[in-house]
């Protein structure tokens, strides 16, 4: 496997491993009602964070079947913005998956379509994945939307399938395939 080198660059961004001063910035917006409403987690205390933290400074190589998680860094202010996930989850088959959460200080201004974009070209670019997916409540409209900006197709709705912080869990499932990715980026 390739060994990755930071920062990974875009035009307004630089991603590089989380570190545990990171933790405060990332409590900033993982403590809010609103960031983690449609995560598989609860707004984090502080205690949270450092401890997720802890295990995501070493989440930043892959070997076979690994995750990173970086932090997302606004190149002009050296300000932590938000984190981004990626994971091989079946080498064989070079299947991979995407995540992102970002500070709502910074939503609305396509950062996070430019770090999930970095996150797309790492997968099929450096890890040489088939297809890389990702999953989002059908409610949660900003993360399908951005899904859609980097032309994710829907695959699946999953109706009332699971039971979610108390509901009926309405799931939506994107993905893309290497040669997709690859005609649009000639476009
Ligand atoms: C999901 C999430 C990352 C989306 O954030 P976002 O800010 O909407 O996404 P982007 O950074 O790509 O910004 C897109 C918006 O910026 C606008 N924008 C402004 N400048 C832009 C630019 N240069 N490029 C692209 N979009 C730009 C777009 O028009 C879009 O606005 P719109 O949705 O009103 O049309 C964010 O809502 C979040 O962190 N939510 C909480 C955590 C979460 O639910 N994560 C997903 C779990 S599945």
């Amino acid at each position: 496997m390739s060994k990755l080198i930071y920062p990974i660059v875009s035009g307004r961004l630089l991603l590089r491993p989380v570190t545990e001063s990171d933790a405060p910035s990332i409590q900033a917006y993982h403590s809010l009602e609103e960031v983690a409403k449609y995560q598989f987690w609860e707004p984090r205390s502080e205690e949270a964070v450092r401890g997720e933290v802890k295990k995501w400074t070493t989440h930043n190589q892959i070997d076979g079947e690994g995750e990173l998680q970086l932090a997302v860094i606004l190149k002009k202010s050296g300000e932590l913005i938000g984190d981004v996930f990626f994971k091989i989850t079946d080498a064989t088959a070079r299947q991979g998956t995407v995540g992102y959460t970002f500070n709502p200080a910074f939503q609305g201004k396509g950062y996070a379509t430019e770090a999930a974009n970095v996150m797309l070209k790492l997968g099929f670019e450096t890890f040489d994945l088939h297809r890389v997916f990702a999953r989002c409540d059908a409610r949660n409209v900003p993360s399908w939307r951005l899904m859609e900006r980097l032309g994710m197709r829907r695959e699946a709705h999953f109706k009332e399938h699971a039971l979610f912080k108390g509901g009926w869990d309405e799931e939506f499932y994107y993905a893309i395939l290497q040669r997709e990715w690859r005609q649009l980026t000639v476009t």
